[in-house]
């Protein structure tokens, strides 16, 4: 496995492969790898000749300035880790490589973007998402780009902007890895406590509690989203958000009559995290 940190070296390498007519695979990622990535990782090695995980914590994408600071850093360990899953090449840029001296170009998706993710982190992430994986599928050619359902606004987003702009390249969305407790896998979780851990569990209930009832016929949007604020706040949880959404626009419904997605955003301990469910009438 090679780890490569320029864009020239990077299509050096793959150019050879594309001429052969190799698939490339992409999974972007921003680093501190857990086994949500090594997954992804996986199923994008199973179909693909050549896997890039690109490591890169992207600054546009973060509105918050601690946050990016804060945000943690391990390339040793996420090169070992990637090998191991199956990455034939890690390309890890600097911030200078992906935005030399008078970069000037920006990407907004309009509409899925602007709600919930969009509202609470601020327009500026999911330009700088669009931003950079534009660039990531221009950089490395790719032929399929995996992501995590756990970020579905992101991977809605992801689609749109591919479909908007014709780029050549399949999005291939990954069911959310969790820990045996039910909570999803953060590259932020190493940040919770233990007593906030175990409370933040209250959120992957809350979302299980959503599509048992909707499995058992419940249709009321309403009703589901008053009660699962209830439980978080029971459990001690203050949501930013708690909502049954439209999986594709992101719209919220008020009535569950075909495939929906339960969402949630909501601070555990100083943590910011998110999590939804797929909710199956
Ligand atoms: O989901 C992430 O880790 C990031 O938003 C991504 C897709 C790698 C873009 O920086």
């Amino acid at each position: 496995m090679r780890v490569i940190d320029s864009v020239a070296q990077l299509r050096a390498a793959l150019d050879p492969i594309r001429r052969r007519g190799g698939r490339i695979g992409l999974v972007p990622t921003m680093g501190a790898l857990h086994e949500g990535h090594l997954t992804l990782i996986r199923e994008a090695a199973r179909v693909s000749d050549e896997v890039v995980v690109s490591v890169f914590v992207n600054p546009t994408q973060f509105t918050d300035a601690a946050d990016l600071a804060a945000y943690p850093r391990d390339p040793e360990t996420d090169a070992a880790m990637a090998a191991s899953a199956g990455a034939t090449v890690v390309f890890a840029p600097t911030p200078g490589e992906v935005y030399p001296a008078g970069f000037s170009t920006g990407i907004r998706v309009g509409g899925v973007s602007e709600p919930w993710e969009g509202t609470a982190r601020g327009a500026a992430h999911f330009d700088g998402v669009a931003l950079v994986v534009t660039k990531l599928f221009l950089m490395v050619g790719a032929d399929a780009a995996w992501f995590g359902r756990k970020d579905a606004q992101q991977v809605a987003v992801v689609r749109r902007l591919v479909r908007d702009l014709n780029i050549p390249i399949e999005i291939h969305a990954v069911p959310t890895v969790r820990d045996a407790d039910g909570l999803a896998l953060s590259s932020r979780n190493v940040r919770l406590s233990a007593a906030d851990r175990a409370k933040a569990l209250a959120i992957p209930r809350s979302l299980s509690a959503a599509g048992a009832a909707v499995a058992d016929g419940e249709t009321d949007a309403d009703l589901l989203t008053a009660r699962a604020h209830e439980a978080l706040r029971a459990a001690g949880i203050e949501p930013e958000y708690w909502a049954i959404v439209d999986p594709d626009s992101f719209a919220p419904l008020t009535r569950i009559e075909t495939e929906s997605l339960a969402i949630v955003a909501a601070p555990v301990g100083g943590v910011r995290l998110i999590d939804n469910e797929l909710l199956s009438p």
